[in-house]
């Protein structure tokens, strides 16, 4: 239960950047470092370090032109193009993210893990500030490992025998992503994988719910009719507000979230004004649930 938790008494020590929450549950601000360099393995460790221990993290007034961008993230893991969309500037893997100011839909703007509607969904995503709106366009973050932690034991067990059905059309988010990013003349992919719905973390072996509002159909053992009340609770749980954190960007900002351990929500509310991100997404192979061996 979440009044039951506390933060983490034992920060883990770190000697080359500076490491400060933004929030109690998830997100903090890394100063110190200038992410355009070519940094040493230790400092790359430690940025590692301060992902697992907060779950998203951002940096402040960096300059990374699209190629930086994709060496930086290239220093997590494989960097994967998003699905239909041509990359910027020469890499196949940094993607515009843009809102214009006569347009009322925004990218993504749902609660959701990215892509999870493929067999491999990504591990992280590098989002870029390089343009804003005056004011508004802030991203909510959401803890996946709390959103499990703090369900009864009961209910824990059964979803860990659970499967989701994830589902790239699903209407609410194909009103904000995919149809958004078709293309003129593009066909419209539809893309479906099932996972677990209850994943362990593969850098911490922490466990995280698994579903999300973006992509989840149903639950593969289980109609549709049983699935939707399970969903709708767990929807709603996973977004309390006290799992969460709210990012104001800054031009040259930089967040870095983990796709396994959050979900993220960005907010609608700056219509009449332009809003451009640049974003990488770098992989990390198919999510599992480790059961523990039975004592
Ligand atoms: C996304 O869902 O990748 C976009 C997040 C944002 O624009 O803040």
């Amino acid at each position: 239960m979440l009044s039951d938790w506390e933060p983490p008494k034992s920060f883990a020590k770190y000697e080359h950047i500076k490491v400060k929450r933004i929030a109690g549950t998830i997100g903090a601000e890394i100063s110190g470092v200038n992410i355009a360099e070519d940094l040493p393995n230790e400092v790359i460790d430690e940025i590692t370090g301060a992902l697992n221990e907060h779950h998203v993290i951002f940096f402040r007034d960096q300059d990374l032109p699209p190629k930086r961008q994709a060496a930086f993230a290239s220093r997590f893991g494989p960097l994967i193009p998003y699905p239909m969309v041509k990359g910027l500037d020469g890499t196949d893997e940094v993607v515009p993210v843009v809102k214009l100011p006569e347009e009322r839909v925004n990218f993504g703007g749902i609660w959701h893990a990215d892509t999870t509607y493929l067999e491999e969904p990504p591990m992280g995503a590098l989002l870029y500030a390089v343009e804003l709106p005056p004011y508004g366009g802030d991203t909510l973050f959401a803890n996946m490992h709390l959103a499990y932690e703090t369900l009864s034991p009961s209910l824990q067990g059964y979803l860990e025998t659970l499967t989701v059905i994830q589902n790239s059309a699903k209407a609410e988010v194909t009103r904000t992503r995919e149809d958004r990013i078709k293309g003129d003349g593009g066909k419209r992919m539809q893309l479906v994988a099932e996972h677990p719905a209850v994943i362990t973390h593969p850098r911490t072996g922490r466990k995280a719910l698994y579903v999300n509002s973006g992509h989840t159909e149903r639950f593969k053992e289980l109609t549709l009719e049983e699935s939707e009340p399970i969903l709708k609770f767990l929807f709603n749980h996973l977004s309390r507000p006290e799992f969460t954190c709210r990012f104001v960007w800054t031009p040259g900002s930089l967040a870095f979230w983990d796709n396994y351990a959050t979900q993220h929500n960005p907010i609608n509310d700056y219509h009449g004004f332009k809003r451009v991100m640049h974003r990488v997404t770098v992989g990390g192979g198919r999510p599992q649930l480790q059961q523990q061996a039975a004592e």
